[in-house]
């Protein structure tokens, strides 16, 4: 069975053909990093128009790298929500079309899901599990019995990982996405000249606030009280070393807290998914852990947002309870 996945909740759009919930025969991005660069974060009007240039070129890519003809493809998966309404529009009106022109069925995935989905979906799952979703927009630790079988552990009071790292990013000065660029100067500082502490969710040992650290690091880039338009006060080589404390500090709080929830909560492997699952650091962390539980994170291109997860994890869902209607609406707040 071919699916063809369909991915715009955010700033990617993105197209994948999948064989049966497996094999990725084609997995195609276009990233949008470059125009909402200039606003340090994502501009969800701007992001709409360009998946609307960009969605046809994107799927017609994915089709003829998979090698599998449009008639050959036995069913539609799209990304339903959450995300931005713009974009998740214009996702789903791409793929109902499709349903129609094709007569294909149609399903409706929940991205968050596809993100924890990633690093399973090569290969057969050990469960229970721990799964771990860091990205640009979700952070939380859920436990895995089966697909489709989550309990929800512990989530984000208030920003996600990588809206966390995206926004000290911009405190120091650096591009849009931060994550990746923050890592990079992160490498050449020492991480304890600067002292940061986790946050702490009172009555919810699971859950993470990264707000009082951002303000921690804020206070000390541009002075105590001030805000976020206040000019930097520290000098151009204290930058990594506060780079450097802020990842260890956010990272080792979500190291520290995944583990612990691993072993209270039996399970038998951890499965990281999303964005900030990339970071060089956060897998030196897992594997200084040097225990005997599995740790396994997406494949390359599998981390951020793609479709070859929706397609995969569509499968699934279509399997277990069939196809949804042309009435498929975006939500851009679900559950997991
Ligand atoms: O999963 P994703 O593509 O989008 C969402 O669903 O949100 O994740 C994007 C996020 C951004 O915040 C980006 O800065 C972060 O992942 N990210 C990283 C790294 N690579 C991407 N954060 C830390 N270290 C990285 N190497
Ligand atoms: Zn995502």
């Amino acid at each position: 069975m071919f699916t063809l996945g369909i991915e715009s909740t955010c700033d990617e759009t993105a197209a994948s053909v999948v064989h049966a919930g497996k094999k990725i025969l084609s997995n195609v991005t276009a990233s949008q990093a470059d125009l909402h660069a200039r606003y340090g974060g994502v501009f969800p009007e701007m992001a709409a128009r360009r998946h609307a240039d960009a969605m046809v070129p994107v799927i017609e890519e994915a089709l003829a790298q998979s090698g599998v003809a449009a008639e050959d493809i036995d069913l539609i998966a799209v990304a339903k929500g959450p995300g931005l309404i713009g974009p998740l529009l214009l996702g789903l009106h791409a793929a109902k079309s499709l349903s129609l022109a094709w007569k294909k069925p149609l399903v409706g995935v929940n991205h968050v899901e596809a993100h924890l989905f990633a690093a399973m979906m090569e290969c057969d799952p050990i469960l229970p599990a721990l799964g771990v979703v860091i990205s640009g927009g979700h952070t939380f630790l859920v436990k895995i019995d089966a697909l489709g079988k989550y309990t929800m552990i512990g989530k984000t009071v208030d920003d996600a990982i990588g809206e966390a790292f995206d926004k000290v990013a911009v405190m120091l000065g650096l591009s849009y996405p931060g994550g990746p660029v923050l890592e990079e100067l992160a490498r050449q500082g020492n991480p304890l000249k600067y002292r940061f502490h986790p946050g702490k969710v009172k009555g919810r040992p699971w859950d993470f606030s990264f707000s009082g650290l951002k303000t921690n690091v804020l206070y000390t880039i541009k002075g105590q009280d001030s805000d976020k338009n206040a000019p930097c006060r520290v000098e151009e080589e204290e930058k990594p070393h506060i780079a450097a404390a802020f990842q260890e500090t956010a990272l080792g709080d979500i190291v520290a807290k995944a583990w612990k929830a691993a072993t209270e909560f039996e399970c038998q492997a951890i499965y990281l998914g999303g964005g900030v699952s990339q970071n060089g650091r956060l897998r030196a962390m897992f594997q200084e852990k040097n225990s005997h539980i599995p740790v396994i994170f997406p494949p390359k291109g599998l981390s951020v947002d793609n479709a070859a997860m929706i397609a995969g994890l569509g499968y699934h869902v279509f399997l277990r309870q069939g196809a949804d209607g042309l009435d498929l609406e975006p939500q851009t707040r679900i559950p997991l």
